[in-house]
């Protein structure tokens, strides 16, 4: 019995019902349907301009318009063109598209064909997180039944485009989320970001130009290529159309997975829909899109959740994963967590990167334990914003943010620890 999500709109409306995920139950609801009118009654150039007006913006975190992207696949260029599939979803506080590939593999599935119809691309590479066992399992069962049915391979659905699908497990690195981190590690080297340009859709996996989405992007299409793109904008905000999955975790009697619309208020998401804090306990902050967000504090849950509103608040959408923290949440602490986990994770070919995280968990590890100084918050400061823009990828961005956002909205915590050279939350260092 599924447990969530506990909201489900057009995008994971039967992921409740267990053959959906099989061949024949996605199509008895109408799957591959889609796919059969885009590559059957529509051009390649028709799929992309109707992606581009729906207004699709990727959802594995930079926001940026899907059809637009996929407009940057050469036309004329005679080498193989590729896409790449991100189900990498390594960020923390994110698990929105598990439940795609566990429960709907067949969504993305076709939003992949379509995807390769309009880009001209011949294969694709799924690249999945390697400690997604299961979740590739799903996806590997329905990649092995549409071939069966001749859904994949020589002749697609009987139209005469060739296309196939592989599968690949990560060995668990979050910077093989970064799509140039992922395109090496899918060739077999290590999974270290590439300087850009040039990018993928000139110079991708193998050299071959490769337009990379997430997972979550690929499993819109279906819907816009059916319905149309006034119908998708029918949903969100006027800049940030349809529906998205929020993972909601942390401090909230009913953690799990919301399919809302985007521009839904924070407050209610939070409070609503996933029941608000347990025990009767304030709420102290939230960070609104997976951990590498900077982070609002009780008094602002009231914007909408679509980057245009949220950018405002110093903050993005990400992956839409929310974390909340309830009123006995030690902010220095949490910064001691999410510092320690960029310091581990960086890939280490830049200065500002491998020094920066390091430095970063090493101060405020000391201001925790009540051995920092007024200037270490400084120190903090000063470290953050040199790690911003200066790297080959936004990773070092995204372990500043968060540390920026704690500084700029819980600097008492930082202060208070410091002044009392003790953690005010709690006596115990255990993490
Ligand atoms: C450090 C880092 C980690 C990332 N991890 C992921 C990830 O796990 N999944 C994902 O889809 N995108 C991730 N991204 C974003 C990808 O680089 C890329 O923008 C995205 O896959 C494009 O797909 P979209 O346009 O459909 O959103 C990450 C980016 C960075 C900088
Ligand atoms: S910013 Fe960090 S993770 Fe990205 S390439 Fe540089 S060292 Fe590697």
């Amino acid at each position: 019995m599924l447990k969530a999500p506990y909201v489900t709109n057009y995008l994971t409306e039967h992921f409740g019902e267990d053959d959906y995920g099989t061949l024949e139950g996605y199509k008895r609801r109408g799957g591959y349907e889609a796919a059969r009118k885009a590559l059957s009654q529509m051009s390649p150039e028709e799929v992309i301009d109707q992606v581009k007006d729906s207004g699709l913006q990727g959802r594995g975190g930079a926001g940026f318009s899907t059809g637009m992207k996929w407009s940057f696949m050469p036309k004329d260029s005679d080498k193989p063109k590729y896409l790449a599939c991100n189900a990498d979803e390594s960020e923390p506080g994110s698990f929105k598209d598990r439940i795609i590939l566990e429960r709907g593999p067949h969504l993305m599935l076709e939003g992949i064909l379509i995807a390769a119809w309009a880009t001209g691309a011949e294969k694709t590479f799924i690249y999945c997180r390697g400690e997604y066992a299961f979740p590739g399992a799903c996806v590997q069962r329905a990649i092995d039944e549409a071939y069966a049915a001749g859904v994949f391979g020589k002749n697609a659905l009987g139209t005469g485009f060739q296309h196939d699908v592989v599968l690949m497990l990560g060995a668990g690195a979050y910077i093989c989320g970064e799509e140039t981190g992922l395109l090496e590690s899918l060739e077999g080297k290590k999974g270290q970001p590439r300087k850009k340009p040039p990018f993928p859709a000139q110079y991708g996996a193998f050299g071959m130009p490769t337009t990379v989405n997430n997972v979550e992007s690929f499993s819109h299409v279906p819907f816009i290529i059916n319905n149309g793109a006034e119908w998708f904008k029918g949903f969100g905000t006027d800049k940030s159309p349809g529906t998205t999955i929020f993972g909601v975790s942390g401090h909230v009697v009913r953690p799990g997975l919301y399919e809302l619309p985007l521009g839904t208020r924070l407050d209610e998401i939070i409070f609503e829909h996933a029941g608000g804090v347990p025990g009767g306990k304030k709420l102290k902050g939230a960070i609104p899109g997976g951990m590498s967000m900077p982070i609002l504090p009780a008094g602002q849950l009231e914007v909408p959740m679509a980057n245009e509103f949220l950018r405002e608040h110093k903050t993005m959408l990400g992956t839409g994963g929310i974390m909340v923290m309830d009123e006995t949440t030690c902010m220095v602490r949490a910064g001691v967590v999410i510092s320690y986990f960029f310091r581990d994770e960086s890939c280490g070919q830049c200065t500002q990167c491998r020094e920066g995280t390091g430095w970063m968990h090493k101060v405020i590890e000391r201001i925790e334990r009540g051995a920092g100084t007024d200037r270490d918050i400084g120190i903090l400061e000063d470290v953050a914003a040199k790690m911003e823009g200066q790297t080959i990828c936004a990773f070092a961005d995204a372990a500043a943010w968060p540390i920026q956002g704690l500084l700029r909205h819980f600097r008492n915590d930082f202060e208070e620890h410091v002044s009392r050279k003790k953690c005010p939350f709690s006596e115990s260092f255990e993490l």
